[in-house]
């Protein structure tokens, strides 16, 4: 496929960004079109994971006396001006409003053209800490899930899942670290998926079913 034709997109991160660094490596190596990164925090550590593979990092923090629609509003009036339509979210730690979900709306796939990766196998664990959550719940086998964003918390139609064991032994600090070698390793595959359009949506009663590949 001419990847000229391929839809732009971004990244947002708020964290260390070891996601969106590994995702910005595999579009460097694929010649994919990721324009920049968004970070909402002027201390992240992924400012300076962006600078060291030479990709624009773009710091839009809320600032005092800014409303949520109003940081929203900076974002999304930056991202049109550049004709970005797809978002890659990686560790980006705020949630992202209807208003502004729907800014990204594919009438053709019926989804926002907003994707996640969330750290346990959803409808299990949702929220900020999946894998401590797994990891005290004493479940046996985790996960990471990839999906669409809705404006539900963690509740978008999932794209792909994978799952990892708890080892005997394991500390959630070890729990964790195979959970984050797994997102490194599926979520790039995800995104070059999505970006080359290599997906459908169909609907399964009230939920819609993603399917990889054609
Ligand atoms: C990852 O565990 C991801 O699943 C979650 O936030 C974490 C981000 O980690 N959404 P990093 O900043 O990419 O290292």
């Amino acid at each position: 496929m001419d990847n000229n034709i391929l839809p732009k997109f971004c990244l947002f991160a708020s964290g260390s960004g070891s996601n969106a660094a590994n995702l910005a490596t595999y579009s460097l190596q694929e010649g994919l079109p990721l324009a920049f990164c968004v970070t909402d925090r002027e201390d992240a550590g992924v400012i300076e994971k962006m600078q060291k593979l030479q990709i624009p990092c773009h710091i839009i923090p809320r600032r005092k006396g800014q409303t949520k629609e109003e940081h929203e509003a900076a974002i999304s009036n930056f991202l049109f001006a550049e004709e970005i339509e797809w978002i890659f979210l990686a560790g980006y730690m705020r949630i992202l409003s209807s208003s502004f979900l729907s800014k990204f709306y594919s009438p053709n796939f019926q989804i926002n053209r907003i994707v996640n990766i969330h750290p346990s196998l959803l409808p299990a664990f949702p929220g900020a800490h999946g894998y401590k959550d797994a990891f005290e719940y004493g479940v046996q086998r985790s996960g990471v899930t990839i999906h669409f964003v809705d404006d539900g918390m963690d509740t978008g139609p999932i794209i792909f899942q994978e799952s990892f064991e708890r080892c005997k032994g394991d500390t959630l600090e070890t729990f964790s670290q195979r959970g984050l070698a797994l997102e490194h390793q599926v979520y790039p595959k995800v995104l070059g998926q999505i970006i080359k359009g290599d997906f459908s949506v169909s609907n399964l009663s009230e939920r819609q079913l993603v399917t990889l590949g054609r």
